[in-house]
């Protein structure tokens, strides 16, 4: 199982929505995916369309109550399952504080089920404590989904700092992987800037040991879409609310890129490969590099509906990471034109 934490302590930056997209996308795909809500407010079980209020068990139980984390899950649609939260998942916390370990107790709850699952997709509460720990304790990979504007990259340096820290003394293998740019206008500049920034402050960390020297801005953006922000309110994802609209389109090639990077390496001329194709494909072994846990990339199981799997994609470009010289790295983006007060 690859665990995926999708973070960033700011609200609104597009977690949730990308939790629930991704996940959607791969299971339809086939991979078999469990999501997981940390936050409180409880978008992700409120997007799947579950109410909150009835849930009496989920996130909040496995962490406090030392609840088996196979019975705390539901099988939300075809390959997708969801441990729920609810509203009691804010006092965790408090009541955590003189336990020993809290934050590893996820890794630990989840540690017999990871081979019934092909991907594991975090959403992380927009905090940096303890719940947050707890996810980065027991993720591979780290996703942060950004909002290209002005105020973007305030708190980001906060964010890698945290990430190090959970690297160095709980999680070894943690790797900061992707920058999503989420609400992607392209025809202004400043989304541009932003990305050219994270780029160059990345750029600096490439051969270093620093948990995000492999990590890379995704060439793939999800543009601003409306479809996506009324999806939640019917309880739907974007494949199921409108599978032709922007919002759907941009969400499928980010998860078939993430799908494709866990694959076995192709040669360097091959075509990008598609979630369709991978369908087709047999059982193939797994990439040493990529899947420290050796796990074989899932095989298709069902095709839920809601996916237009004949919809033809245009191929996704797939960019080697840069490598440079790297000198110091800081962890903080001090040169940055949007070093703006955090007012988020
Ligand atoms: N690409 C997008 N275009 C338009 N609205 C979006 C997009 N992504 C997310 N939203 C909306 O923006 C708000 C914040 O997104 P959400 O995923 O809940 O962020 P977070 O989980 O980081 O708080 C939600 O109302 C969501 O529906
Ligand atoms: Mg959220």
């Amino acid at each position: 199982m690859r665990t995926i934490a999708v973070l960033n302590q700011k609200g609104g930056v597009g977690k949730t929505t990308t939790v629930v997209n991704i996940a959607a996308a791969l299971a339809a795909a086939g991979s078999r995916v469990v999501v997981i809500d940390f936050d409180p407010q409880a978008h992700l079980t409120i997007h799947l369309g579950l109410e909150p209020q009835i849930v009496q068990f989920g996130s909040y139980k496995v962490l406090t109550q030392s609840a088996e984390f196979e019975k705390q899950i539901l099988l939300m649609r075809p390959n997708l399952w969801l441990l729920p939260a609810n509203i009691n998942l804010v006092g965790a916390e408090s009541e955590l504080v003189s336990v020993v370990g809290r934050e590893t107790i996820l890794r630990e709850a989840f540690q017999s089920s990871r081979d019934k699952f092909d991907y594991c997709l975090i959403d992380c509460a927009p905090s940096l404590g303890l719940l947050t720990l707890n996810a980065l304790a027991a993720a591979d990979d780290v996703l942060i989904p950004l909002q290209p504007h002005f105020l973007a990259l305030r708190g980001f340096g906060k964010l890698l700092q945290t990430v190090e820290l959970v690297n160095k003394r709980i999680n070894p293998n943690l790797k900061v992987k992707w920058i999503l740019l989420c609400m992607f206008d392209g025809r202004a500049s400043l989304p541009n800037e932003v990305r050219a920034d994270v780029e160059q402050f990345l750029d600096k960390a490439h051969g270093t040991n620093c948990p995000w020297a492999q990590a890379q801005v995704l060439p793939v953006y999800v543009r601003r879409n409306i479809k996506l922000a009324e999806a939640p309110s019917y309880g739907k994802t974007i494949f199921e609310y409108e599978q032709n609209c922007h919002g759907a389109e941009d969400y499928r090639k980010v998860a078939e890129f993430i799908h494709a990077q866990f694959q076995p390496s192709t040669p360097p001329d091959a075509q990008p490969v598609t979630i369709s194709e991978i369908q087709d494909q047999p059982s193939a072994p797994s990439a040493p590099s990529l899947l420290p846990d050796s796990q074989v990339p899932p095989q298709p199981s069902t095709q839920p509906a809601g996916v237009d799997e004949n919809q033809t994609q245009p191929p996704i470009e797939i960019k080697s990471i840069p490598q440079s010289d790297s000198e110091t790295q800081s962890s903080e983006l001090t040169q940055t034109k949007t070093d703006q007060p955090d007012t988020n």
